[in-house]
């Protein structure tokens, strides 16, 4: 029935992509909400389920798991069919991993609140929320890979390398990550231990940033750029470098959370040496994307779209310049429990992660609809400037913050004592957190301005009909 049809299935790719400003509105509210917490600390005081310590989780697993996750899934349903000139391999799979997902997301946003948690950063979802999460995972996994295996083209393109990796990893990472003995229904206790436990979860911390908040959004870079430039990659060659160098180093990397720690002395080293080498990837991966502007740079002047994609890259660059930095020992010393790393992380989640995501999105539904733009490109540009703008006050207030705070906190007097008390440097630390909740009110502002523009664009497509699957290239073409 596939054949005769040959269409794509872009239900899924739709109804992720609604989902991804769905729960990029809620995540970035919640974000919002913990953000005034940090200023106004008696707000919601005596409800335990908005206290700051269970809201704070709920924001990440919604930011990084519902908007994020959605914005990987639409897109790479999206890019594996467009380069496989397939369609997907299974309607029913397709909707079971959709409506799966949610499932997901909503029981996150219900047991989190309710303070149900394995008290693992970014892994917080007790046992049977794992067990879906895996079921789910190998759905997604077996649409991605059986869509592959039944390309029309010889080559897979590299976007679909880097989706891939991000698959098979976060499998990887969330099994051996979430191995523990359940007690009751809402209670487990995981397999491992002290440092050990430490290091596992470290090292799934980190690749999840590497895999999930990186290499999946790689892929992204890789179809979107190029179509929305209507350039090739700068260069295919230095894709593939590219892809093998950032898989090979990532793995290693994770000791960087754990400086002056438990764990031992020649981990901390390899974790900070293997951060250092991990710059020449990142950098190399995000010129190529840069590069491939080359003799189009113009359109930058008239495309907001592409601005969101190539300024979303110099945020890339921005953070994983200031990554490897941290990792370095003594420069940890000063920034680890500060602002100074919540500056970092949402230079990348802000900056890279989120502004990736809504460039594509923005690149792909009017392709998906047939239509030439957005409902309205002049939108589009507001939402740049105002997402763009919110982000430098969030992470500029973070970095002065975190200086501030790390150098206060070192500082002590002829006589050995701390000049100063812990305080004076959270006073000190207040108009920051006023300036932080500025630009994250501007940055949720254009989500809701992304959301009425998706709207309009959607009903000025009318009954939009899935599109014919394009024949290959007969070059390109499998025998
Ligand atoms: C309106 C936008 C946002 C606001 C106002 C916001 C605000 C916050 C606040 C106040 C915290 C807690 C900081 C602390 O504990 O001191 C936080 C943590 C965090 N946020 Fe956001 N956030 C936003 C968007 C995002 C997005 C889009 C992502 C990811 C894609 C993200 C990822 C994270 C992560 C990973 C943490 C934990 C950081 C850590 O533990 O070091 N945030 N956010
Ligand atoms: C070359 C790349 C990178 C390196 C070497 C790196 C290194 C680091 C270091 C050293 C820390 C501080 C650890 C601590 O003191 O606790 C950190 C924290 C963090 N980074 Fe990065 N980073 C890189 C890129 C990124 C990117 C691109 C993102 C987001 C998209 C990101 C997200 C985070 C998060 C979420 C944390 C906070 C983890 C936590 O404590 O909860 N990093 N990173």
């Amino acid at each position: 029935m596939q054949a005769m049809t040959a269409t794509y299935n872009d239900k899924v790719v739709k109804q992720f992509a609604i989902a991804t400003v769905l729960w990029g509105i809620v995540g970035m509210l919640v974000g919002v909400i913990v953000a005034t917490q940090l200023y106004w600390p008696h707000l919601f005081e005596g409800i335990p389920w908005l206290s700051y310590g269970r809201l704070r989780p709920l924001h990440t697993n919604a930011v990084i798991f519902a908007f994020g996750g959605s914005a990987l899934m639409a897109t790479s349903l999206y890019v594996v069919q467009r380069t496989s000139h397939v369609r997907l391999l299974s309607d029913k799979l397709a909707a079971f991993v959709f409506w799966g997902w949610q499932a997901v997301i909503v029981a996150a946003a219900i047991t989190l609140p309710l303070g149900i948690t394995q008290s693992k950063e970014y892994a917080e979802l007790e046992w049977p929320i794992d067990i879906l999460i895996t079921v789910v995972w190998v759905a997604y996994a077996v649409l991605f890979f059986g869509t592959i295996a039944r390309r029309k083209v010889t080559h897979i393109y590299v976007a679909n390398w880097f989706y891939g990796a991000f698959i098979i990893a976060v499998a990887l990472l969330h099994v051996v990550n979430n191995l523990a003995l359940p007690s009751t229904l809402t209670k487990s206790y995981s397999l491992y231990s002290g440092a050990v436990d430490a290091m596992v979860q470290w090292w799934y911390g980190h690749n999840a940033v590497g895999f999930f908040l990186t290499a999946g959004f790689l892929g992204m870079m890789y179809y979107f750029v190029p179509k929305q430039a209507g350039r090739p990659i700068y260069s295919y060659r230095l894709s593939i470098v590219h892809f093998w160098a950032l898989i090979a180093v990532y793995m290693w990397a994770g000791p960087h959370h754990l400086m002056y720690t438990a764990l031992p002395d020649w981990a901390q080293s390899l974790g900070m040496v293997f951060s250092l080498i991990l710059l020449a990837p990142s950098w190399g991966g995000a010129i190529n994307g840069i590069m491939t502007l080359s003799g189009v740079w113009h359109k930058l002047r008239t495309d907001p779209i592409l601005k969101f994609l190539i300024v979303s890259l110099s945020f890339y660059m921005m953070s994983t310049f200031e990554g490897p930095m941290m990792s370095i020992k003594t420069v940890n010393s000063l920034s680890h429990y500060t602002d100074w790393t919540i500056g970092h992380v949402h230079s990348g989640a802000l900056g890279w992660v989120a502004m990736i995501s809504i460039g594509s999105i923005y690149s792909l539904l009017p392709r998906m609809f047939s239509l030439k733009e957005m409902w309205s490109t002049r939108l589009v540009d507001v939402h740049f400037w105002i997402h763009t703008i919110g982000v430098v006050f969030y992470i500029a207030a973070m970095w002065i913050a975190g200086v501030m705070q790390g150098l206060m906190w070192r500082a002590t007097n002829a006589d050995g004592t701390l000049t100063y008390t812990f305080v004076e440097a959270l006073n000190a630390t207040y108009p920051y957190y006023l300036a932080r909740l500025v630009g994250g009110l501007m940055v949720l502002s254009g989500m809701f301005l992304m959301a009425w523009n998706v709207y309009k664009t959607w009903a000025m497509a009318k009954s939009p009909a899935e599109q014919p699957v394009l024949a290959p290239d007969p070059s390109q073409a499998r025998a």
